[in-house]
């Protein structure tokens, strides 16, 4: 952010009058903090008013860096609140900016985007736009900050250092984390908070751990050309075909013979595209897919072999192939690393929000989140927040299903932990604990 940014930001904090709030969080220590924070969230009129801003979020699904509509609410709402933000930063992304506009900086983010899917859901906020959805729940991660903001702007006179909000667009594929990066949405971060919702934990508790918890991914897709002609008369065409399936074969064994079993990873080739009669063998096949390990050097090995695999086994069949990592559009993401000095300050923060036995440990999965971007940039820390009705036998529909739903009974869990992270954040660190917290910073260089 530029001098001129700041002297404007100042000037618009400075010029608002400050009222006094209605419950403070500084004068009697932490212990209790959260738990009020959540009584204020769990209020009717803010549940309710997340609930409005998620479905309406939620009707009208944008892909990545299409988010405008989106990112319009969004700053409609911080214009109501009286909350100065930059915009636009990473093409529809907006950056708040709650306290004192002083040390020490601390981050709650949100992404904005839909998946380009159908949803398969009957219901009144249903999305009315053919081929979008909201179904990884980034609806409900913009209401939850949303309402945390509104809470802690309520309280903004005790914030001794500044809240960061971060919305950010594209984060399915597309690197809006990286992008809002490279715009300096972090500038004078000192750590920063991410949520996602998960639909087989159950309401009420959250689940992470530390180090690393979400794989490093990438994309590719690969053309393999030959000689197309009659299906019949084989010997006059070069098959790219067979090329191909033996190219997808081949792909499995960096997985089943190179990769070192313990060091989870995976390849998958998620499209085939050959020709469409019969009796006519294709001159070229398209396939593609995506590789998924846990370290920067595994994942940039798996990338290098991909690569050189396709290309010579496309040669054992007499056939060409280009492969493309797409990297313009879809950034390899690096993992996702909890810092491990924030584990411990997640788990305090989490347990006054929440009760005790409500925050799980949990195994890593292969997914992937761009959020990796910013831990790889200032200590992050990420975790999932359950869905799954105490009432309910089973888990929710999983996350990018057209059949994902969101119990909207989640945003005020969200908005209460969002809130409570970082000005729990700001408080140690006034009290000086917070050496420790941004000491260990790891990284995991791609
Ligand atoms: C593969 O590339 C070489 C060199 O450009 C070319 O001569 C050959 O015809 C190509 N083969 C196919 C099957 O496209
Ligand atoms: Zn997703
Ligand atoms: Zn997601």
């Amino acid at each position: 952010m530029g001098i001129l940014s700041w002297v404007t930001l100042s000037l618009i904090l400075g010029m608002r009058c400050f009222t006094s709030s209605d419950a403070s969080f500084s004068s009697d220590g932490l212990p209790g903090t959260g738990k009020k924070f959540l009584d204020l969230a769990k209020r009717k009129e803010l549940a309710d008013w997340m609930v409005g801003i998620r479905r309406k979020i939620h009707e009208n699904p944008e892909l990545g860096y299409e988010e405008f509509e989106t990112s319009k609410l969004i700053r409609a709402e911080l214009d109501k609140m009286g909350i100065a933000y930059k915009h636009p930063v990473g093409v529809t992304g907006v950056v708040g900016f709650i306290g004192t506009i002083k040390p020490p900086f601390v981050a709650l983010r949100a992404d904005m985007d839909a998946l380009p899917m159908q949803e398969m859901v009957e219901w009144e906020y249903k999305s009315k736009v053919a081929g979008k959805m909201h179904a990884c729940g980034h609806d409900a991660h913009v209401a939850m900050l949303l309402g945390a903001a509104k809470i802690l702007q309520q309280h903004r006179s005790e914030i001794q250092g500044t809240i960061v909000l971060v919305f950010q667009p594209a984060e399915e594929g597309g690197g809006g984390a990286k992008k809002m990066l490279d715009e300096g949405a972090l500038e004078n971060v000192e750590a920063i908070f991410g949520i996602h919702v998960a639909p087989h934990i159950t309401v009420g508790e959250v689940a992470s751990r530390s180090g690393p918890l979400l794989a490093g991914s990438g994309f590719f897709e690969a053309v393999i050309s030959g000689r197309g002609g009659h299906a019949a008369i084989p010997q006059h065409t070069i098959d790219p075909v067979v090329a191909a399936s033996s190219v997808v074969i081949s792909l499995q064994h960096l997985i089943s013979r190179e990769a070192d079993p313990l060091d989870s990873q995976v390849v998958t080739v998620a499209k085939f595209q050959a020709g469409g009669a019969f009796n006519v063998i294709p001159d070229s096949v398209t396939i593609g897919g995506t590789f998924r390990a846990f370290s920067g050097n595994s994942l940039i090995q798996l990338k290098e072999r991909i690569k050189e695999v396709i290309v010579r086994q496309a040669a054992v069949q007499r056939c060409n192939a280009t492969v493309d990592f797409l990297t313009d559009e879809k950034p390899l993401f690096p993992p996702t690393v909890n810092n491990p000095d924030l584990h411990p300050f997640f788990q305090r923060a989490a347990d006054d929000v929440l009760g005790t036995g409500k925050v799980h440990d949990m195994q890593p999965l292969m997914g992937s989140e761009d959020f990796s971007f910013y831990q790889d940039a200032v200590p992050g820390y990420f975790f999932f927040l359950g869905m799954v009705p105490e009432s309910s036998q089973g888990n929710l529909e999983t996350v990018h299903s057209q059949y994902f739903q969101v119990n909207e009974d989640v945003l005020p869990y969200g908005a209460a932990l969002h809130a409570s992270l970082a000005t729990r954040f700001i408080l140690e660190h006034q009290k000086g604990k917070s050496d420790s917290l941004t000491g260990g910073r790891h990284r995991d260089e791609l």
